[in-house]
């Protein structure tokens, strides 16, 4: 048995495989050169990891030319690329109040510089209408960003109904794939999405400091920003080849080589279903046992379909932060509380005054035996906050 129990895998997956981590050391021990800049043997082996990485992207993505797989610090960084890229002042977009605020800064951001945004609310099961995004959609709307799944209520959204309207608009259409990369099958065709925005740290269980999207090639992005690419230095202008005009200077290439040893061990394991199913029957146990429990409320919880392996939960009398310091300190329960970086989404369900959540996200690596000791851990919590309600108050008279 771990010493804790590691409930933050939302924030990022936790361990990471020991392949991975193998993979990554040899490569930079052996190739960590410049890839592609020269022709140096060690270079294109360089170049070779790279370029299988990409391949293996573009294919997990349903891609089909993998030059349009281009490389980014996380999903943060790929998604203020596109947003910033593609917006100039008197356009319009369409986003989601499930939004990290990876897509809502750079939205309002540019609504600060003449763009006009439109947030679109989720229901009280926590999911967006693509009809209420297609009316949304004006002649001057640019780009529908979308959250695939929320890294707060774990709900996963239509994305190919959404898409399909924004097809038939002729809107470009961007997911946030951060908790889904990893976890859900995604087929960009299938689902009508002109580009994938994914981070490697999470379910693609490859280092922090990697991330990255797919463009899809019917798309053609004009990039904001400019700088070296190794090839073409002649040009005064970034290159208009992909993956080039999509890529700023020197990659993370030990990271991308720890994606590729990712894709080959998330493969082995079984794919993307099997992990899923693994993490969804943890999370599954994990709610059943926290709505046993008296004084604990859970928000947009149902776990029976379209959602991840995500949730969250107040116990009543107790703010979330010190719910959750109970949880870490007296039980080695990890968790992640407040807001997540998502604060319209807390507004949605009513937890914002109050400084958000405690979320549980359980992982590849949960055991059983963790998701008891969390349940129970939940329970001892509980029963201090419901102590402490009880509790009379002292009351000062001046
Ligand atoms: C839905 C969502 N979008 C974006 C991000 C930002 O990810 P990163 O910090 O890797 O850029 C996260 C991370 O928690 C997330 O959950």
């Amino acid at each position: 048995m771990s010493d804790f129990v590691y409930l933050d895998n939302a924030a990022t997956t936790f361990p990471k495989p020991p392949e991975v981590i193998q993979f990554m050391c040899d490569f930079y021990a052996t190739r960590g050169v410049n890839p592609g800049r020269t022709g140096f043997d060690l270079a294109l082996e360089a170049e070779e990891t790279l370029a299988d990485a990409r391949q293996a992207l573009t294919d997990f993505f349903g891609g089909t030319n993998r030059d349009r797989l281009v490389f980014s610090h996380n999903v943060t960084d790929a998604l203020n690329l596109l947003i910033s890229s593609v917006l100039k002042p008197g356009d319009h977009a369409v986003t989601t109040c499930l939004e990290h605020n990876s897509v809502l800064r750079p939205m309002y951001m540019h609504a600060e510089n003449g763009v006009e945004v439109d947030f679109v609310p989720f229901d009280a099961r926590g999911y967006v209408d693509p009809d209420e995004i297609a009316s949304r959609i004006r002649p001057n709307t640019k780009i529908v960003v979308v959250n695939h799944g929320s890294n707060v209520i774990g709900t996963i959204q239509p994305v190919a109904e959404i898409g399909r309207r924004c097809r038939e608009k002729g809107v470009l259409f961007a997911i946030d794939a951060a908790q889904t990369a990893g976890l859900l099958p995604i087929d960009i065709a299938a689902m009508n999405v002109d580009v994938v925005c994914f981070t490697g740290h999470k379910s693609l269980f490859g280092p922090s400091g990697t991330g990255g999207m797919y463009i899809s090639e019917h798309v053609d992005i004009t990039p904001c920003r400019a700088g070296g690419t190794g090839v073409m230095s002649a040009l005064k202008l970034q290159p208009r080849e992909y993956p080039w005009q999509m890529e700023f200077g020197t990659l993370n290439t030990m990271g991308i080589a720890g994606l590729l040893a990712a894709q080959r061990w998330i493969a082995d394991r079984g794919g993307v279903d099997a992990i899923y199913e693994h993490e969804m029957r943890h999370a599954r146990r994990l709610r059943d046992g926290l709505a046993e429990i008296e004084g604990v409320q859970l928000y947009c919880a149902d776990l029976s379909h379209d959602h991840l392996p995500v949730f969250v939960f107040n116990i009543g009398g107790l703010p979330a932060d010190q719910a959750g310091t109970f949880l870490d300190v007296e039980h080695d329960v990890i968790t992640r509380t407040g807001l997540h970086c998502a604060p319209q989404v807390h507004e949605g369900i009513g937890t914002f005054d109050d400084h958000g959540t405690v979320r549980f996200s359980p992982g590849v690596f949960t055991t059983d035996d963790e998701i008891e000791r969390a349940i129970d851990a939940v329970a001892e919590v509980a029963e201090y906050g419901r102590a402490r309600s009880s509790a009379p108050s002292l009351a000062v008279s001046t």
